[in-house]
């Protein structure tokens, strides 16, 4: 049975939602789901914008018969190859043989190098090129980098539309609503587009903002991404957070602090330091166990704090592996301009401060307090003024 939505009186949401996968690209888990969007427009000419993930092919498949008709396809429009959105493109092509595939000469390269049989199916644009499907003329604007190199947006001059492939998206599923204005964005979707965006596009900073520097000229009505929502409406928010993010600013003045424990005395100090920062009177603290946190919920909360505490204990004469791994991904999503605290402990050579330091002096703009500690195995009475001193350091820097 086919499941749609309309957006105006000629273009249809017709993509779906998978609740049954456990990890995004076998890697960031997801556990309310995640929706593919394909949308549907029925101009004097009919035209596919993307495709879906395999998974909900069958439900997509319903979705385009239903909103067709008789009618043929005329075109697909391919912003973004990823088998995410492109794995039904084969597909398509054989229930629609005369469908006509407009995508970037490198989505081409790709369809090919994913085994596609599109030969004489392509029309290859580039940046600027426009084209005219009867009373809606559109331009295609390259995207490179958001979030491949083949990537492109569509936006549809006549509506304002803005087909923005993987930018604006979130995780989540669309639990029956659509639109941005449907749902209480900041209390139940902020959290999952931050985690979506930080993890799957947060390298390519610079690459969004020149998106959103070409987005900035065009008058844009709708937004209408390969996940998540539709904004129709409070376009400054989300303009706003993708700004904040992709140029690596936090979004609030805080402290998160990430420990690193194996019998709970790390986890001890970090409780402390917790503490001692709400005294002072700064309530902005939240904490995370290295070990028990996927890392991509530590990089989407690394992207919003200001300052990070990094409280780990020294493992194999190194850095504790899960802690290590949680400093890899910040290195590879190019993370920068934050400020850091370092507790190192160690039972006979503790050196994971001086480490992680070495690993953060080789990020972008992150400082690093002077006043880092040192842990014998356990706190004790005498490690108090150190603690002391990093906890008043972290307030002097916030204010
Ligand atoms: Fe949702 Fe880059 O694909």
């Amino acid at each position: 049975m086919y499941c749609v939505r309309e957006i105006t009186e000629d273009l249809y949401w017709i993509g779906g939602n998978d609740r049954r996968l456990a990890l995004f690209e076998n890697i960031h888990p997801i556990p309310s789901g995640v929706s593919y969007n394909s949308y549907l427009l029925l101009d004097d000419k009919t035209v596919l914008f993307d495709t879906v993930d395999w998974s909900i092919c069958r439900q997509f498949l319903e979705n385009i018969n239903a909103v067709l008709g008789k009618r043929p396809l005329d075109y697909m429009v391919i912003n973004h190859v990823e088998p995410d959105h492109a794995a039904c493109i084969e597909e398509i092509i054989l229930r629609y043989p005369e469908a006509k595939i407009i995508c970037t000469e490198k989505a081409s390269l790709f369809m090919h190098q994913f085994g596609f049989h599109i030969d004489d199916k392509t029309i290859v644009v580039k940046e600027g090129d426009k084209m005219s499907f009867g009373k809606h003329e559109v331009v295609f604007v390259s995207a490179p980098m958001v979030h491949w190199p083949e990537a492109m947006v569509t936006y549809d001059i006549t509506s304002g539309t803005l087909f923005s492939a993987d930018a604006f998206g979130s995780f989540g599923s669309l639990d029956g609503k659509l639109f941005n204005d449907e749902v209480n964005y900041d209390r139940n979707w902020i959290e999952d587009a931050r985690r979506y965006y930080t993890n799957i596009v947060g390298k390519y900073g610079p690459h969004v903002q020149s998106l959103l520097k070409k987005a900035g000229g065009l008058d844009i009505k709708l937004i209408c991404p390969l996940h998540g929502l539709v904004w129709r409406n409070d376009f400054g928010y989300l303009l706003d957070k993708y700004d904040r993010w992709s140029r690596y600013e936090p979004e609030e003045k805080g402290v998160m602090i990430v420990y690193g424990t194996m019998y709970g005395n790390t986890e001890a100090v970090a409780n402390d330091l917790a503490t001692r920062l709400v005294k002072k009177g700064l309530k902005n603290v939240v904490m995370y166990d290295v070990s028990s946190t996927h890392v991509s919920y530590l990089i989407s909360e690394t992207f919003k704090y200001s300052h990070i505490v990094l409280a780990c204990v020294t493992y194999n004469l190194n850095i504790y592996p899960p802690m290590h791994n949680y400093l890899m991904d910040m290195k590879a999503l190019n993370l920068q301009k934050r400020t850091f605290g370092l507790i190192e402990n160690g039972s006979w050579a503790p050196q994971s401060g001086r480490l992680i330091r070495e690993h953060l002096e080789g990020m972008k703009e992150m400082t690093i307090l002077d006043n880092s500690m040192t842990l014998n195995s356990a706190m004790k009475e005498n490690d108090s003024d150190s603690l002391e001193d990093l906890a008043s350091s972290l307030i002097e820097s916030l204010n």
